[in-house]
């Protein structure tokens, strides 16, 4: 049994996340790694939610002495605690301060499909933790034509394939590496790196043959003892992170990781939330038995380890949240979270509603969505509640979003959706692609309707038939460009007012307006024709300085005809006042 002796430099087992693409076969690699057979019993083969599996020493040893030997790498760690993941999403819950929980990360390419849209999130997740990855390049059964050696070593059978097999073997990886280098990554085939710290290594492997699974682990082995040593030291107090919560009526039961210290049965630990720091004891513990052989109860455990906890915490506990056991330092824990939880989620004075199903994702939605520069005026961990709808509402309209990382907006009825775009996805980037797009069909809209309060740009010239002088003068015009609309005042070429247009007739029709070409008559009230306007002169509408500048701004939505009246109008305007819109 593992207790916590005097020995303070004890390292632990690292925690190593299993990450990737949907099906690219990460449940299959730990399958193979534990001797298990977890894949086949998933529920259309698709990983649910995030698992533990402890590997234990010897059963490293069991699956690559051979290897670490060849290396000379003595096996020092405790052994691996391994969390599969469905798909990058619930990996995104794995953080805690300062980076991700995670200290070593194996992403899963299927080499035969190259890097995915969820590939490419964890890629930047990790980048953004910092977190040291290996390339586990899987399903090289799958390369036509593909020989696995005797030893179901890489090492062995790389250089012994057949032309045309190595030829597409190479193909394939040098596509691989290439996308993977527009990641500003650089990786190379472990057993051509000399350094470590400058080469992502990439492990060819089959889930399926097991060929390249010792090299994987060799090279997890190396890379934990190599770089991660101090990391892995195990601290004086109890810390972790919640995984899931169930809850019944008096107890709050968590399943959680602990990745650091120890925690026992009747300890007092704190846990953090968007609210109050909530305190309970540990009334139940189990853990998790090495090779996922099930739980066992316990009275203590020491990190690393997947546990339950049966907590005397009736308020509700977010998943992702961290947890400490309390030792005389609840003003410093207290502290300690509110920083956490407010440097992670820090909103903008006005943005966006970011909604997600831990902190960990909702802190990964935050970092991604500020860098796509959508400001965030909300963010919360759970499901869309009305009250986010009525935040909403109250934004400004191109604000009124509410994007859901990792949850559904089925229980929104569409009425009370309307004119609030609700966004809901598992990869981060869509859902930024969808603000983006949503955002600029909004701000067209919103400009278009800003152009329709304004008045219309036109220029007319007056025709030679006046059917009247005065009270209202009426007189032919032809529409030269733009468009004529009832109630837009006119002004000459030398600015001066004419007078609005009261009334335009069109084959003795009454008409809102007339377009370009056609040839109208007008009534003018207020204005002599005979002392103030003369036939084969034009007229143009007349703008503010202000409207002029909104009109300006946006240009795009005018027409080159609109916008050469524009600007006739404009050089009439200076003509009197050179600095007149500028
Ligand atoms: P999710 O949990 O749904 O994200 O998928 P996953 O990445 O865990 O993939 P999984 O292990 O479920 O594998 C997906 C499919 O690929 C299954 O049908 C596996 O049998 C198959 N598969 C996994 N690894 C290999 C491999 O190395 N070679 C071959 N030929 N098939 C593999
Ligand atoms: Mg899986």
């Amino acid at each position: 049994m593992e207790t916590k002796d005097d020995n303070p430099k004890q390292i632990r087992a690292p925690l190593v996340t299993v990450c990737g693409h949907v099906d690219h076969g990460k449940t299959s690699i730990l399958d193979i790694l534990r001797g298990t057979s977890i894949q086949e019993k998933e529920a259309g083969g698709i990983t649910q939610k995030i698992s533990f599996t402890k590997l234990p020493k010897e059963r490293i040893l069991e699956r690559a002495e051979s290897l670490l030997t060849k290396f000379k790498i003595p096996l020092e760690i405790p052994g691996f605690l391994f969390i599969d993941t469905p798909g990058h999403a619930a990996f995104t819950n794995l953080r805690k301060r300062g980076g991700s929980l995670a200290d070593l990360a194996v992403l899963v390419i299927d080499i035969n499909e190259g890097i995915k849209p969820q590939t490419a999130e964890v890629l930047s997740i990790l980048r953004m933790n910092k977190t040291p990855f290996v390339i586990a390049l899987n399903k090289i059964d799958n390369v036509s034509g593909w020989k696995t050696s005797e030893s179901k070593l890489i090492l062995d059978s790389i250089n012994k394939q057949g032309l045309n097999v190595k030829q597409d073997f190479d193909e394939k990886l040098f596509t691989i590496i290439g996308a993977l280098q527009n990641h500003k990554i650089d990786p190379e085939l472990y057993m051509n790196i000399s350094d470590f710290t400058k080469n992502i290594a990439i492990v060819p492997c089959s889930a399926k043959t097991g060929e390249g699974i010792e090299e994987l682990i060799t090279v997890l082995c190396a890379l934990s003892q190599k770089f991660l040593k101090e990391r892995l030291e195990i601290g004086e107090v109890g810390k972790g992170i919640v995984l899931e919560l169930k809850k019944d009526k008096a107890m709050n039961h968590l399943e959680a990781i602990l990745y650091d210290g120890e925690i026992k049965v009747g300890d007092e630990i704190a846990i953090a939330s968007l609210g109050e720091m909530q305190i309970g004891k540990i009334r139940g513990l189990e853990e998790a038995l090495p090779l996922n052989k099930g739980f066992e109860t316990r009275e203590n455990s020491l990190a690393a380890s997947g546990v339950k906890l049966q907590i005397n915490i009736k308020e509700n506990i977010s998943a992702g949240m961290p947890f400490s056991v309390i030792k005389n330092n609840i003003d410093e824990l207290k502290e300690e979270f509110e920083k956490e939880i407010s440097e992670e989620i820090r909103v903008d004075p006005s943005g966006i509603v970011a909604k997600a199903d831990s902190l960990g994702s909702l802190e990964a939605l935050m970092i991604l969505l500020r860098q796509s520069h959508i400001n965030v005026s909300r963010a919360e961990i759970g499901p869309i509640t009305k009250t986010d709808l009525v935040f909403a509402s109250s934004l400004p309209e191109e604000e009124r979003i509410i994007v859901g990382f990792n949850i559904s907006d089925s229980d929104i009825s569409l009425e009370e959706k309307s004119g609030i775009k609700i966004i809901c996805e598992e990869v981060v980037y869509k859902l930024i692609e969808e603000v983006e797009k949503y955002r600029m069909e909004k701000r067209t809209e919103i400009e278009r309707k800003k152009l329709e309060s304004l008045p219309s740009l036109v220029k007319i010239n007056i025709l030679d038939f006046v059917f009247r002088n005065s009270n209202p003068a009426i007189f032919g015009v032809k529409i030269e460009g733009g468009i004529l609309k009832r109630e837009i005042e006119l002004i000459n070429s030398l600015d001066k007012k004419i007078g609005r247009v009261k009334a335009i007739q069109h084959d003795k029709n009454s008409v809102e307006k007339a377009e370009k070409g056609k040839e109208v008559a007008i009534s003018i009230p207020g204005v002599n024709f005979e002392r103030e306007l003369q036939i084969e002169e034009n007229l143009f509408s007349n703008i503010s300085e202000f409207q002029f500048r909104q009109f300006k701004e946006n240009k795009d939505l005018l027409t080159s005809e609109e916008k050469s009246v524009l600007q006739e109008i404009a050089s009439i305007k200076r003509k009197i006042n050179v600095t007149w819109g500028a």
